[in-house]
């Protein structure tokens, strides 16, 4: 379908926001995933504008930056002093060549806007040859907004702000959202003749709409089917409320398409991460950026997870991941600290008090408790005992440690990199291993055992210990005089658990 109209989207965002009292410019807080500003773009985005200008002013560089990130096409202008929302959108159709078409002016700071309400505004704007069309809301509160000031007829007079209206428009609840669809050569036109005449000395972009109907041209009002959409954000009070109200949305998102999630009060999803069906999310979870929950996986209670991919049917307990990747029926924690470039192939385990960094962890490998993992490769089916720490540090440089398949590690190694330990190797526990283990050998560092006899009665005589050897030595004494030295063939290896 052809495009009847050039279409060119405004997002205002050259006010500082003092009432969020930040050193970050207001567009740029963060809201589930994207910013204020990122927010507005998303939902502009699939209106498929040929042209996006964002008018920029506090915190301009920062604000530019961010916008070569998040949309890379849209032009970013200038506002250096902000003389009103009407001297911001005359500036940026200083960059807009056309004379003829359609433009969209969006407030910065609506994240909760979403594209269909705009595309209806947009369609009911066009469709009705208007000079001019504001989106309006009815509101519980409509304090600190610009009232829409209907005539008899029901038809726009204009637009007040509330610092300038009278008693009786201030009791009105239908307020301007600060979203609007204008015919390009009418607006340019009503710019021209804005006044400063108002109680802040600025140029209202609202005033357009009264000058429009003062001269006879048709302006419309669009109403918001949900006033939620057209809320702005102020100070970080309202920001609050906003998240909540963006949680529950994205929430009862994925809840239709087949995800449960336990306690939605508690469970934070941003915008850009997507759930499988039938996953589980249990409470206090939170799912950030690029992250992805496969199907039927079982995520939380407390678990947070940024920009991680977990597999189908996987688990993940009371645990912290950034940058991991957890394979297909894999499980991780309670616990566990996963961080950038952890890949858990499927069905691995990483257990309880283990932090994994840029390390593969092979499929069916475990790693069931109190290790550190870093800088390695570890063979399918491996088994790390508890307490291991893969020493990958060596005060100047990261080395790798290679861990092959079906190998065994006991309890409380230290594997010092660059080191091997061979496929199907053991190695006992309580080494440090700086060397590489073969396949099958066992890898052994320890200083051979000796029990010092009578130590303790000789060296701490009276102390609890003494009195249990004393009592200890009398029934073996009684029991006939067998030998409890410990035998020659002692175990040297073994891991906390063998399965
Ligand atoms: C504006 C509207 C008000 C509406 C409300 C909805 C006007 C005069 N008033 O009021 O009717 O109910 O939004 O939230 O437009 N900005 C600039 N340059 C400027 C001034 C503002 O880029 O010189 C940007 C701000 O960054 C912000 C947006 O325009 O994103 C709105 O400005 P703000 O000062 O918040 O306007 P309000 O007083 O809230
Ligand atoms: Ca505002």
């Amino acid at each position: 379908m052809s495009q009847p109209h050039r279409r060119t989207v405004v997002v205002l965002a050259a006010g500082e926001g003092k009432r969020m009292k930040s050193a970050l410019p207001k567009v740029l807080h963060p809201l589930l995933g994207r910013t204020l500003l990122g927010h507005v773009l998303a939902a502009a985005g699939p209106l498929r504008a040929d042209r996006t200008v964002v008018v920029v002013g506090h915190g301009a560089e920062q604000v530019r930056t961010h916008l070569a990130e998040v949309a890379p096409d849209a032009t970013g202008v200038l506002q250096a002093e902000q003389l009103g929302t009407g001297h911001a959108v005359r500036i940026a159709l200083d960059a807009v060549p056309e004379s003829t078409g359609t433009v969209v002016v969006i407030n910065g700071d609506v994240p909760l806007l979403r594209t269909e309400t705009v595309e209806a505004l947009v369609t009911a704007h066009e469709g009705e040859g208007a000079a001019a069309t504001v989106l309006a809301a009815e509101v519980p509160d409509p304090t600190g907004l610009g009232r829409i000031v209907r005539d008899a007829a029901g038809w726009l007079e204009q637009i007040v702000e509330e610092r300038d209206a009278t008693p009786a428009q201030r009791a009105l609840r239908e307020i301007n959202a600060g979203i609007y669809a204008f015919d390009l050569a009418r607006l340019r036109a009503a710019l021209g003749k804005l006044s400063t005449d108002n109680d802040q000395g600025e140029e209202y972009l609202t005033d357009v709409f009264g000058l429009l109907f003062s001269a006879g041209e048709p302006v419309g009002v669009h109403v918001a089917a949900d006033h939620v959409e057209t809320l702005g954000c102020n100070d970080r009070v309202e920001l609050a409320g906003l998240r909540r109200l963006l949680r529950d949305r994205v929430n009862e998102a994925w809840m239709r398409t087949g995800v449960t999630i336990l306690d939605p009060a508690t469970t934070w999803i941003d915008v850009t991460v997507t759930v499988g069906r039938d996953a589980v999310l249990d409470q206090n979870t939170q799912l950030r950026g690029a992250t992805t929950v496969g199907a039927e996986a079982v995520v939380g209670p407390d678990v947070t997870l940024i920009d991680t991919v977990v597999g189908p049917a996987a688990t993940v307990l009371r645990s912290h991941a950034t940058g991991a990747e957890v394979g297909a029926g894999a499980s991780v924690g309670p616990y566990a600290y996963l961080r950038p470039a952890a890949r858990l192939a499927e069905r691995a385990k990483v257990g309880t008090f283990v932090e994994v960094k840029n390390s593969d962890v092979g499929p069916g490998a475990k790693v069931p408790h109190l290790s550190y993992v870093g800088d390695a490769t570890i063979g399918a089916k491996a088994n790390i005992g508890a307490a291991t720490i893969f020493v990958n540090y060596d005060g100047v440089n990261k080395h790798r440690t290679v861990v092959g398949d079906g190998a065994f590690v006991g309890c409380d190694t230290n594997l010092i990199a660059p080191v091997e330990v061979g496929a199907g190797a053991y190695v006992a526990a309580g080494s440090a291993l700086s060397q590489d283990v073969p396949p099958g050998a066992l890898g052994v560092t320890r200083a051979p055992q000796r029990n010092i006899e009578g130590w303790v009665l000789r060296n701490r005589p009276g102390t609890v210990s003494a009195r249990a050897a004393e009592q200890a030595r009398g029934a073996a004494e009684d029991a006939s005089g067998g030998s409890t030295a410990a035998s020659e063939g002692e175990a040297i290896h073994g891991g906390a658990e063998t399965v």
